[in-house]
């Protein structure tokens, strides 16, 4: 599992290529100034060293010409490291439309994953080869954090909130997966594996472990049995709640005409803390379900009201690549299907 280059993880997706390069140049920028001023410090403290007891040195003018250049070209390679930094970031951290979502929860001290199919692991993730996949992580108890070092990519996993992160592999393999926050006593144990499987072998691996409730299933028996639906109507349309069809990814005006966009932590907070933000033209008569359910059954409640949704297709079902379009695009169709 080694590269060319010692202590480097293996590079195996889309963005690592990217990372490293901008890693070694900011290694190489490091390195030579280091050397060229420790070089110049060396040849100072020969060439101007005091020769005898009594000498006084020579005071000297400032240069506005040699403090301006020193200023100015620092900047412009700090500039660089800057814009690449940011590029880099941000393609990093905003997951694309398209993506395959995968459901994270951490706890002490393991990580549970669940597919839009149903199927569940814990501590080990299948997925496709040359397909983004996109994480919505939460947590039972403290930080943690998913690291995945052959992809490059790392993030927080904060309670009360979803944090999201993506990758597309791009090579087959095993790659080692860490919890990078350090959370209590088995910490260091805290991990697993990512398993990058062909697409062919994915979509057997898939119908293998089948026959498990989608988390969109699943939370629409949530649903019906925490009552939800004698507010917000049998199929989410609405009543003395608001309507949840095709709620998700829509702008929903607030009391106090503020505008908040339905994502999945918006979802979240309205479950968890439906006084925060009150639907225009509703009363605060939602009761809190903190503490009633947890993070995975929040996650599914999430994904049942994403399944309502019209407007907008879950995501698994926008373009996949053919080849491993079955399996994904008949779960995502069928919300809350039995
Ligand atoms: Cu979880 Cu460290």
């Amino acid at each position: 599992m080694n590269s060319w280059f010692p202590f480097i993880p293996e590079s195996a997706s889309t963005i690592s290529g990217e990372v490293d390069a901008l890693y070694f140049y900011i290694s190489g920028v490091t390195v030579f100034f280091v050397t060229l001023i420790s070089l110049v410090i060396i040849f100072f403290v020969i060439r101007y060293r005091r020769r005898n007891a009594f000498e006084i040195p020579r005071p000297i003018e400032g240069s506005t010409k040699l403090e301006t250049l020193w200023s100015v070209i620092p900047l412009l390679i700090a500039m660089t490291i800057f814009v690449w930094g940011a590029k880099v970031y941000f393609a990093e951290y905003r997951p694309p439309q398209n993506a395959l979502e995968v459901y994270v929860v951490g706890k002490q001290w393991m990580w549970k994953f669940q597919h839009p199919t149903g199927q569940r692991e814990i501590n080990e993730l299948h997925v496709p080869v040359g397909r983004k996949i996109k994480l919505i992580m939460a947590t039972e108890d403290v930080i943690h954090d998913v690291f995945i070092p052959a992809f490059r990519i790392k993030a927080d996993v904060v309670p009360g909130k979803y944090t999201t992160q993506w990758f597309e592999a791009t090579k087959p393999g095993r790659y080692h997966l860490f919890c990078a926050e350090y959370c209590g006593m088995n910490h260091s144990g805290m991990g697993g594996y990512v398993v990058v499987m062909e697409p062919k072998d994915f979509d057997n691996w898939l119908s293998g472990n089948a026959n498990q409730t989608s988390p969109a299933a699943a939370g629409q028996s949530m649903f019906e049995s925490l009552g939800c639906a004698s507010c917000h109507g049998a199929n989410g349309e609405g009543g003395r709640g608001p309507a949840l069809l095709g709620v998700f990814n829509s702008n929903v005006v607030l009391s106090g005409n503020q505008t908040v966009k339905a994502d999945e932590g918006y979802l979240r907070e309205s479950i968890t803390n439906p006084q925060a933000k009150i639907v225009n033209g509703f009363g605060p008569i939602m009761p809190s379900f903190q503490g009633q359910v947890n993070e995975e059954q929040l996650l599914q409640l999430v994904a049942f009201v994403k399944s309502l949704s019209t407007a907008k297709p879950e995501t698994v079902t926008a373009k996949p690549p053919p080849a491993s379009a079955k399996p994904s695009a008949s779960a995502a169709s069928s919300p809350g299907a039995k």
